[in-house]
């Protein structure tokens, strides 16, 4: 069988870029509480007065980056009648940048014209610094917030968040009142930020917590509304996708992959509507690809560790103790010239494996001389490890 023609469907979706990740719905529902401790902390700013820094945290896909958006709008919006306050926002996502150096490079060239941007390497980092204060202070207007989204993958390498918000304390940018505010779903950075930073980045911090299943149930109601034909879903579908989403991560953006992967397996099947058995279908499908894309983001030395588990796997070794994945460990370093870690490395990397779902671990004791260790074994399939090892490029060498 050739190829089919691309017909244009209508059966199912209505609007199917509803379900997207990208698409900005017009309100964000079951968040009133985090919504008005974010607008008070940027009260001031109506006020003339120096806005707070602020720290947004919580697990993936809870609506942090969404509340900023709209939250910033609509303080935009409201500020346009007033002649004593204009606000200029930069938004920053971090993802790639791994120092506060890039940082700040990447921000500078936000405030720069696309014909004028600097390289982001090469400078002394003190001169960065001075290029991003000019450039603050070079803004015709009299506040500035700055947004760094994701800003967990700078590590421990944290100086600019304290930096930027104390900036103006610092007498570094003096006609611009400058406002931070960071966002991270990673609970580990918040709790090892330095303490400086803790006291500067920090004025307030709002926890955005996962969604509940009745939480989940109306965001998806919101969308399936103009995302779907009507009548397309069968009764309990919503409900379905919203437990499953609700036990596996309490995440919005979760839940709304699930819902659309239905919608398009039962477009597939030529199908009218979309059925629990198309719910049931997407959870796995999206679990799998959930964790795909967790396993294929953990850090080089991890990614050894999980290849020393496969090598016990095969020689159906597993569960193992920490010495022998260990072992397996260095030779797995050592065969593509990566550095060789300590011990207590792997033990590290073991923890936050176990942490993130990927491994098990089980205690034993040792019998009547006492004491105990751990096991650990794959609390996911192996193969799924294998085909995200096998697409790092470093990692391939491995497997030969
Ligand atoms: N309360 C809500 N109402 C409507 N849609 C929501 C809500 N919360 C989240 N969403 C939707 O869920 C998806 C994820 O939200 P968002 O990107 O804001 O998550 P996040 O907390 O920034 O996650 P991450 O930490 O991964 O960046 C988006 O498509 C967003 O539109
Ligand atoms: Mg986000």
């Amino acid at each position: 069988m050739g190829l089919e023609p691309f017909t244009p469907d209508s059966t199912i979706f209505q609007d199917e870029n509803v379900l997207r990740d990208g698409y900005q719905p017009d309100t964000l529902i079951e968040r009133d509480e985090e919504l008005k401790a974010y607008q008070s902390a940027l009260r001031p700013v109506v006020n003339g007065a120096q806005p707070k820094n602020l720290f947004l945290y919580g697990q993936t896909g809870v609506g942090k980056t969404l509340a900023t958006r709209m939250v910033l709008e609509r303080l935009k919006s409201d500020l346009k009648p007033m002649s004593n306050v204009e606000l200029e926002t930069i938004f920053l996502n971090c993802k790639s940048l791994t120092s506060s150096y890039q940082v700040s490079a990447h921000l500078v060239n936000k405030f720069r014209s696309p014909d004028d941007q600097i390289k982001t390497t090469g400078y002394p980092s003190g001169m960065i610094n001075q290029m991003l204060w000019s450039a603050i202070t070079e803004l015709d207007t009299t506040h500035c917030l700055i947004v760094l989204d994701e800003v967990d993958s700078i590590g421990n390498d944290d100086d600019i968040l304290y930096q930027v918000p104390r900036s103006n304390d610092n007498g570094h940018v003096e006609e611009t009142q400058v406002g931070v505010i960071g966002i991270s779903n990673d609970f580990t950075f918040r709790d090892n930020l330095s303490a400086r930073v803790k006291d500067s980045l920090c004025d307030e911090e709002i926890l955005f917590s996962p969604y509940n299943a009745n939480e989940l149930r109306r965001i998806l109601e919101q969308r399936a509304d103009s995302a779907f034909r009507d009548g397309v879903l069968d009764d309990g579908v919503i409900e379905l996708t919203a437990a499953f989403a609700g036990q596996s991560s309490g995440s919005a953006r979760q839940a709304l992959r699930r819902l659309y992967k239905a919608g398009d397996l039962a477009r597939d099947e030529e199908s009218g509507t979309v059925t629990e058995d198309h719910i049931r279908a997407a959870d796995e499908a999206v679990e799998r690809d959930k964790v795909h894309e967790e396993l294929v983001s953990v850090p080089a030395q991890s990614k050894l560790t999980l290849f020393a588990l496969l090598i016990l796997e095969a020689e159906d070794e597993l569960p193992a103790k920490r010495s022998a994945i260990y072992g397996r460990y260095q030779m797995a370093a050592r065969k593509i010239g990566a550095d060789v870690r300590t011990d207590r490395t792997v033990h590290d990397r073991l923890s936050q494996l176990t942490l993130k779902g990927f491994l098990d671990v089980e205690e034993k004791n040792k019998g009547p001389k006492g004491g105990s260790y751990y096991q650990y074994e794959f609390s996911i399939r192996p193969d799924l490890v294998e085909e995200a090892l096998r697409e790092d490029s470093r990692m391939n060498g491995l497997f030969e």
